[in-house]
């Protein structure tokens, strides 16, 4: 397949990163690097993880994948969830229709009602199919963790920011209602926080500290086209267009 190079300057303010996008062969409804690892699934469900620089078809069917230092989890179509455990899918109890592992062993996610919930690091450890969840107040449709803390995004698209969440303690202490509206947020493993408007425009969340969790404000990024699915490893962003192309862009500082 052609790989097409488009170079894309991207000024954020203050801060200006430099956005390296390349196009690269596949076709995705959703994406999640973590922990060094990429995976995705298209749009007839079927599961992907990067090996090498190409897809590599993994068993099974899910609507949702998440990598991280929780490990692998997915979603099926009819809400199952399961766990990539010793080279091979592992259903547990439960029903979640998208679901986070980039917690620090702990893993999060929303059910079909848009109810929060998460599993603690004992749980995420635990090799046992019967998991004790714990269930967290508000309603969102997308919910997911970094290192300092958690953002989702609710049925109005309205965004939170979860405080005092903990490994030990995933169910945190508290909302903050982020100014802002977007359809999906990703929190990377280094904390960065990363979006996608309703209108397929992708943001990032400013200034993101241990000290400002919530950061200042949300900086869209200078990329051509529409998206419906971003997310974030190790200085590298992941886009998935409307139409399920795959853009991988290095993300770095010029300065
Ligand atoms: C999803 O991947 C499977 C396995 O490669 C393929 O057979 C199927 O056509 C793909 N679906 C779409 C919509 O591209």
């Amino acid at each position: 397949m052609i790989q097409i190079l488009s170079l894309l300057l991207l000024c954020t303010g203050t801060a200006a990163d430099l956005l390296l996008c390349n196009l690269i062969p596949g076709n995705l409804k959703q994406i999640d690097a973590g922990a060094g690892q990429v995976y995705g699934v298209n749009d007839t469900d079927y599961i992907f993880r990067l090996v090498d620089q190409s897809w590599t078809l993994l068993s099974g069917q899910l609507i949702h994948v998440s990598v991280g230092a929780a490990g692998v989890w997915g979603v099926t179509n009819s809400n199952t969830v399961f766990k990539y455990q010793d080279n091979s899918w592992v259903s547990v109890n439960g029903a979640l229709k998208q679901i986070d592992a980039g917690g620090n062993k702990y893993v999060a996610g929303v059910n079909s009602q848009n109810s929060v919930y998460c599993l603690n690091q004992d749980q995420v450890v635990s090799l046992a199919t019967t998991l004790t969840y714990t269930s967290i107040d508000g309603s969102l449709k997308y919910y997911s963790c970094g290192l300092y803390g958690c953002w989702g995004v609710n049925g109005n698209n309205e965004v939170f920011y979860r405080y005092g969440v903990q490994p030990t303690a995933c169910s945190g202490t508290k909302w903050e209602n982020i100014k802002g509206s977007l359809a999906m947020v990703e929190v990377g493993a280094d904390g960065s926080v990363y979006g996608v408007s309703p209108e397929g425009d992708v943001y990032k969340r400013d200034e993101v500290s241990e000290m400002n969790p919530v950061g200042t404000q949300w900086i869209k990024l200078n990329v051509c086209g529409k998206y419906r699915h971003v997310s974030y490893d190790m200085g590298i962003l992941w886009l998935i267009a409307l139409n399920g192309d795959i853009y991988k862009c290095q993300v770095s500082c010029p300065c």
